[in-house]
């Protein structure tokens, strides 16, 4: 069956009883090998009505990389993610200019078919949002919705995906029950996995583990690496100590004047937070501003 993540993987576990996560061995933020531009931003500035709320950004995303945006509050970080998987649609009076690419894609396009574009690139929210249906319909669901019918296929991912995010031994006797009867770090598992079902090609994490105890964070960390290589991460995170250990690469944000916020800096993770080349960034990351 051809929609299979793991076809992506040497390393499938098909065993019922070992609770080997198959994305793979953890890795502990190491450069990528060959950093190839996989997103191009060039010039983004956002407004919502009349208030700037991004101006002139423009970075790279390295294909099959983990990439930390970090900022102060209200410096645009959400506002960037939603450009990328157009979210900002949904907002009344919000206006984006500048150029974003996407493999080849113009991803600001107005003919772009953003329906494909939120399957190549997936959400994860601060809060978990499962849907208020059985943790089986969670992940059917979206397959459904993007011609997936055949019951035997959709029971072979969502076992797959359940084991890629650790929770198929926690919850394979309980398919049927609500999903919203899951602990907080489980429910963020399922967001994880529902996104994964779809083989996107980027996951989007605005705080992932911010609202999960420091055990359920550990654990959503260490799946977060995992996805290294096969998925290329963008994910913001107030929590430096965690940019620092899984990031390869770390953009950093500002707000210019109480206005618009801005990048600073972007680079090596290692470079961002050792050998900073702006004094704001030296200044935020060692815990002096911000
Ligand atoms: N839907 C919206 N309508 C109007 N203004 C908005 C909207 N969303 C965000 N803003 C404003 O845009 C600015 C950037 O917000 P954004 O949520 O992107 O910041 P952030 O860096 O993610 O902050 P935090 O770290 O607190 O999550 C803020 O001033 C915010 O009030
Ligand atoms: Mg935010």
């Amino acid at each position: 069956m051809s929609h299979f993540i793991n076809n992506k993987s040497e390393q499938v576990d098909k065993s019922d009883t070992d609770d080997t996560y198959t994305l793979g061995p953890l890795q502990s933020g190491p450069p990528c090998c060959i950093p190839e531009p996989l997103i191009r931003v060039e010039n983004l500035s956002l407004y919502y009505a009349a208030k700037p709320a991004l101006e002139s950004v423009s970075l790279d995303i390295y294909k099959g990389c983990i990439t930390a945006l970090i900022g102060p509050s209200g410096c645009g970080k959400t506002s960037f993610l939603s450009v990328l998987n157009r979210l900002t649609d949904m907002i009344p009076g919000c206006r984006v200019s500048g150029k974003v690419h996407f493999n080849s894609t113009n991803l600001l396009s107005p003919s772009l078919d953003v329906q494909g574009l939120r399957r190549d690139i997936g959400m994860i929210f601060q809060k978990p949002v499962p849907f208020p249906l059985s943790i089986r319909r969670n992940i059917e669901l979206p397959l459904r919705e993007y011609g997936m019918n055949k019951q035997a296929d959709l029971n072979e991912v969502m076992q797959q995906v359940l084991r890629d995010v650790g929770l198929w031994h926690e919850v394979k006797n309980r398919l049927e029950s609500p999903a919203q009867a899951l602990s907080g770090g489980q429910q963020q598992r399922l967001c994880i996995a529902r996104a994964l079902a779809l083989r996107p090609q980027v996951l989007l994490m605005d705080e992932p583990c911010s609202a999960l105890d420091p055990i359920s964070s550990g654990i959503v960390e260490d799946l977060i690496q995992r996805l290294r290589d096969k998925y290329t991460v963008v994910i913001v995170t107030h929590n430096l100590a965690q940019a620092r250990r899984i990031a390869n690469f770390a953009g950093f944000f500002w707000i210019r004047e109480q206005r618009a916020g801005c990048l600073i800096e972007f680079g090596q993770c290692k470079q961002i937070f050792e050998a900073p080349a702006h004094e704001l960034t030296a200044a935020y990351v060692n815990g002096s501003r911000g």
